[in-house]
């Protein structure tokens, strides 16, 4: 009894004293990690004061996220907090800032925030796409898979170019035969057709009535990006598990998804490992390649997360940019005449515009650049997050830190452009009337996650819009008012409805 009494108070003082020195040795850690995430906390972008919970979104307006934050980038400089919820968000704001990051501390930047609010569409851990896919080998793997397929297929090459060279003849077709001009559905389609057959091998006829039903899914689909609601639902998940609450909120999204995956299912059927026609063939190679047990983001899911991305990604932007296009040859004549007389001088009217003519009309080149530029479509770019802790312009930010690259405020930013608040195609253009690129033209953002789809985006850019000039002169219809040169902001930025007549040259 007494040996056992003994023992036990021997171990007792073995695990006190071990206590003691783990007590203490918890307790220097503690206070060296707090000191040391004070000390980088103290350098924290200043921001206004955020509420428990609720944090800073009561002064965000999220209808027009852009405009709000007008008086903050004011009062507390370019880079600047915010807090959503539980989750830290940082803007920032003028080239500087968001070169610094983007491209000075590539790798530090190139995450994307996680969105629970697209889990019900299939998009997990495991398959993500490619838009939001977060920083790492699935994303690398698609990521370069869809650059060096898109080359394959055409991009930046002659193939696309005489594909989308054709469409803008449908286009100019469908321009000439139409009155009341529904210009913007019939830009969307040529444009949806250009990415259409890059991933699934085929265009439509622009009144091919699954064809509308295609392109206003999408576009409802886009619709339910907008608003406080999948803000909230992204930030307090467990709301998404209420029977009925995606299938409701979200109703076109899946639609798009069943849609796309409607498609693929027949697509399937016409594979031959042989004959490899498209984006879509090309990837269903690689999940044919794939080994048993590897692990990959070459599967069948995924094929069509990702195919949904490059519809969604590539025809809302490039058509918002043509409507603006179209606005702004509406708003200043005199731009449009210069445009016509380089058509003319350097294309002529008989033969459709190419790629190789970009290089000998500078002023046109510039007119594409500052529409992208003043018509801003992607004003605070795709949400990016922190990849590990990081440092920016002397402020410290912590690892999985959600970040806003304000792409507007590098498009117009006061120290670099001449005139930031005005229509001036001369910011590329030098004393000679030769083109010059501007180092703080960014409309497809820059770094790791910069759009993928600039080469294709330019080569549409170029080709509809000076076909469009070749075959048009564009007016305001006679009994209209001039429309406005401000737009509004869902996702894109884009213009006010306005009425065109496209009178033929
Ligand atoms: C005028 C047309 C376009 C503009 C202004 C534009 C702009 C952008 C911007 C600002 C981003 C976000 C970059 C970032 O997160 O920092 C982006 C991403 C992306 N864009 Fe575009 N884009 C255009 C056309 C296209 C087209 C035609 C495609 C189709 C191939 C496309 C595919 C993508 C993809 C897949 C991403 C995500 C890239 C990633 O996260 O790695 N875009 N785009
Ligand atoms: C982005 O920049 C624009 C133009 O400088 C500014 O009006 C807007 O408030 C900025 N938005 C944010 C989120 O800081």
């Amino acid at each position: 009894m007494e040996r056992l009494f003994r023992l036990w108070s021997q171990l007792a003082s073995y695990w006190s004293s071990l206590l003691t020195l783990g007590f203490s040795l918890t307790v220097f850690a503690l206070l060296f990690v707090f000191i040391k995430r004070s000390r980088s906390w103290s350098r924290y972008p200043p921001g206004p004061t955020s509420l428990p919970f609720l944090g800073t979104i009561l002064q965000v307006n999220f209808y027009n996220p852009h405009l709000c934050f007008n008086q903050l980038s004011k009062k507390f400089g370019n880079v600047f907090s915010l807090q959503y919820f539980w989750t830290n968000v940082v803007v920032l704001n003028g080239y500087e800032a968001v070169k610094d990051a983007l491209v000075q501390k590539a790798e530090d930047f190139a995450d994307r925030p996680y969105f629970p609010r697209y889990e019900h569409l299939g998009y997990n851990k495991r398959c993500e796409g490619l838009i939001i896919s977060r920083y790492g080998p699935a994303w690398r793997e698609q990521r370069r898979f869809a650059l060096s397929t898109l080359k394959n297929f055409g991009m930046g090459k002659k193939s696309l170019e005489n594909q989308i060279s054709q469409e803008a003849g449908f286009l100019c077709s469908a321009f000439s035969s139409s009155s009341g001009l529904p210009y913007k559905q019939l830009i969307k389609k040529a444009v949806s057709n250009v990415i259409y057959s890059l991933t699934f091998g085929e265009r439509f006829d622009y009144d091919d009535e699954k064809f509308q039903r295609l392109v206003e899914i999408f576009q409802q689909a886009m619709k339910e990006e907008t608003g406080f609601l999948p803000q909230l639902l992204n930030e307090v998940p467990f709301l998404l598990r209420i029977p009925g609450v995606p299938q409701k909120v979200f109703q076109y999204q899946r639609a798009s998804v069943s849609l796309v995956d409607e498609i693929l299912n027949k697509h399937k059927e016409t594979w031959e490992s042989t004959h490899i026609k498209d984006f879509t063939d090309a990837f269903l190679q690689e999940v044919e390649k794939t080994k048993e047990g590897v692990e990959t983001s070459f599967t069948y899911e995924n094929l069509c997360l990702v195919a949904v991305d490059l519809f969604s990604a590539g025809t809302e932007t490039s058509t918002t940019t043509l409507c603006w296009a179209v606005l702004y040859m509406l708003l200043h004549p005199e731009v449009q005449r210069k445009v016509h007389e380089e058509i003319d001088k350097v294309i002529g009217r008989d033969r459709s515009p190419n790629m190789l003519d970009q290089a000998n009309m500078p002023y046109t080149n510039a007119v594409i650049h500052e529409i992208q530029r003043y018509g801003d479509i992607v004003p605070i770019g795709l949400p990016h997050m922190t990849y590990r802790d990081t440092e920016l312009q002397g402020f410290f930010i912590p690892k999985d830190t959600v970040i806003i690259t304000n792409l507007s405020s590098v498009l117009k930013d006061e120290t670099f452009w001449e005139k930031p608040h005005q229509f001036y195609p001369e910011h590329f253009l030098d004393a000679d009337g030769q083109f010059v690129k501007r180092e703080a033209f960014l409309p497809f953002s820059a770094g790791r996650r910069m759009c993928l789809g600039e080469q294709l985006a330019r080569m549409e850019l170029f080709l509809f819009f000076t076909s469009l000039l070749q075959c048009f002169t564009f007016q305001v219809p006679e009994d209209q008012p001039r429309p406005r040169e401000d737009g509004s902001f869902a996702i894109t930025h884009f213009p006010h409805p306005y009425q065109i007549q496209a009178i033929l040259r």
